[in-house]
C-alpha cells in the first residue's frame, strides 16, 4: 500500500538509473525511503540492506532489531539480509557502485544501555560506509539524532550537545567521525540528518519503541482511555511526520555543504495535544488516564532550530501534527492488533 501523496518530488535531481543503497531499509524511515524511491523514481536500482528481526532480545528485553519483511510488502527492488557489524555480509554489497547511501541501520532504541555493542553497531560500522562512499564517489546521508543533545535548552541547536545515554553519544560520535573525514577529503559528499520525534506510516513494528502517536492512537481505538504521564499537557517535543523526514533525506542530497543538520518542525507540541489531535479525528471523548512518570532526566521540551537546514538544503516541513495524524489515522487503523512479531 501507498501511504504516500502524489506530488513527492522535492528536487530537480533525477533518481531514475541511479543506483541507492539504504540501509536500515526494513525499518521505519528506511521501509519509507525505499518506498519513496520505487514510486517516485521507478527507474532507479535500489538495494535494501537489513539484517531483519531475529527474536534476540537486549537485557531491558526489547528486539536487538526491529526490521520487519511486513514493512516491505510491495517492494519491487532488491533486498539483502545482512548485518553492518559483519565484514562477510557487507562483502556482499561491496562491489556493487552506489550513486546514493542512506544509512539508516542502527540500534534505534535510546533505552539500550550495554555501550560496547551500541557503539559497535552505530559508530564501528560507519567506518565502512565511508570508505565505500569515498571509493563509489557516492552521496552518503546518515541518521543521526536529536539524542546528541540530552536536556540541552530548547531550541536544540548544531555545536550544543551533550548526549545522555548510548544511544545519544553514538550518534554524537558519528557526526564527529563525519566531520573528521569530510575536512580530509574534500569530494566526500556526507549529511548527517538529527531527526527529533518521528512519526508515521510503517513505524508499528518498533513495538515499545514507536510513537506515542501510534500507541496512544491503539489505545483509543481499542476502546481504552488514554495513558500519560502527569503534566504531559507541560512535556513538549518536536514531532515530525515521515513525509516531511523524507523530504529531508531527499533535499539533503543537494546539500550546499557538508554537516549535520536539524530535522524537526520547529514546532514543539504536546503529548496532551496528540491525545487531543486523535480522540478529535476518531470521535471519540475518553478522559485521560495520568500516572506518574516513572524516569529521571526526562527530556520536558525538545524544538529544533532548523535555520542551518533551511538555508542548506531548503528544508521546509508541511506537516503540522494535526495534518500529519490526520494523514496518519488510515495506517493506525490498519495496524490494531496486528502480532507485533
Ligand atoms: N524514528 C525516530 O524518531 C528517529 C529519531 C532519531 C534518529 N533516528 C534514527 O533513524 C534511523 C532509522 O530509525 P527508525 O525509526 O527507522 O528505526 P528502525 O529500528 O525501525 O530501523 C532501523 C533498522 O536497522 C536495522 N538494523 C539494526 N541493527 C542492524 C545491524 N546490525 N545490521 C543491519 N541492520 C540493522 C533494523 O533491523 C531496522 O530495520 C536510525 O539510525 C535511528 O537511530 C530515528
Amino acid at each position: 500500500m501507498n501511504w504516500y501523496n502524489a506530488n513527492m518530488i522535492y528536487t530537480k535531481t533525477d533518481f531514475n538509473h541511479k543506483t541507492i543503497l539504504i540501509t536500515g531499509g526494513a525499518g521505519f524511515i528506511g521501509s519509507n525511503l525505499a518506498f519513496y524511491f520505487q514510486e517516485n523514481y521507478p527507474n532507479s536500482k535500489i538495494y535494501i540492506f537489513d539484517c531483519f528481526r531475529s527474536g534476540a532480545t537486549f537485557s531491558n528485553g526489547n528486539l536487538k532489531s526491529f526490521g520487519h519483511y511486513k514493512n516491505l510488502i510491495g517492494f519491487s527492488g532488491r533486498v539483502i539480509c545482512g548485518n553492518i557489524n559483519s565484514k562477510e555480509d557487507l562483502a556482499q554489497i561491496s562491489q556493487i557502485k552506489f550513486d546514493y547511501i542512506f544509512h539508516q541501520a542502527a540500534i534505534s532504541d535510546t533505552r539500550v544501555y550495554d555501550q560496547e555493542i551500541v557503539m559497535e553497531t552505530n559508530v564501528n560500522s560507519f567506518f565502512w560506509f565511508i570508505d565505500k562512499a569515498i571509493r563509489d564517489n557516492s552521496t552518503l546521508i546518515y541518521a543521526s539524532s536529536a539524542a546528541t543533545y540530552g536536556s540541552m535548552p530548547s531550541p536544540q541547536t548544531i555545536g550544543i550537545e551533550n548526549p545522555e545515554n548510548p544511544y545519544g553519544y553514538s550518534k554524537y560520535a558519528m557526526d564527529q567521525i563525519a566531520n573528521l573525514y569530510s575536512k580530509e577529503n574534500p569530494d566526500l559528499k556526507i549529511i548527517g540528518l538529527r531527526f527529533f520525534n518521528v512519526y508515521g506510516p510503517r513505524e508499528y513494528f518498533k513495538n515499545k519503541t514507536s510513537s506515542m502517536v501510534i500507541q496512544l492512537g491503539h489505545q483509543i481505538l481499542n476502546g481504552n482511555k488514554p495513558s500519560l504521564f502527569e503534566g504531559s499537557d507541560k512535556i513538549l517535543r518536536d514531532f515530525i511526520f515521515i513525509d516531511d523526514v523524507i523530504q529531508a533525506n531527499i533535499k539533503a542530497c543537494e546539500s550546499k555543504r557538508n554537516g549535520v543538520f536539524n530535522v524537526g518542525t520547529g514546532k514543539p507540541r504536546s503529548f496532551q495535544d496528540i491525545c487531543d489531535i486523535l480522540q478529535n479525528e476518531l470521535g471519540t471523548n475518553y478522559k485521560t488516564n495520568y500516572f506518574p512518570n516513572p524516569y529521571e532526566g526526562y527530556q520536558m521540551h525538545t524544538e529544533a532550530d532548523i535555520k542551518l537546514s533551511r538555508d542548506n538544503f531548503d528544508f521546509n516541513p508541511n506537516f503540522s501534527l494535526e495534518a500529519g495524524i490526520k494523514h496518519y489515522i488510515p495506517y493506525i487503523k490498519s495496524m490494531l492488533n496486528i502480532p507485533l512479531d
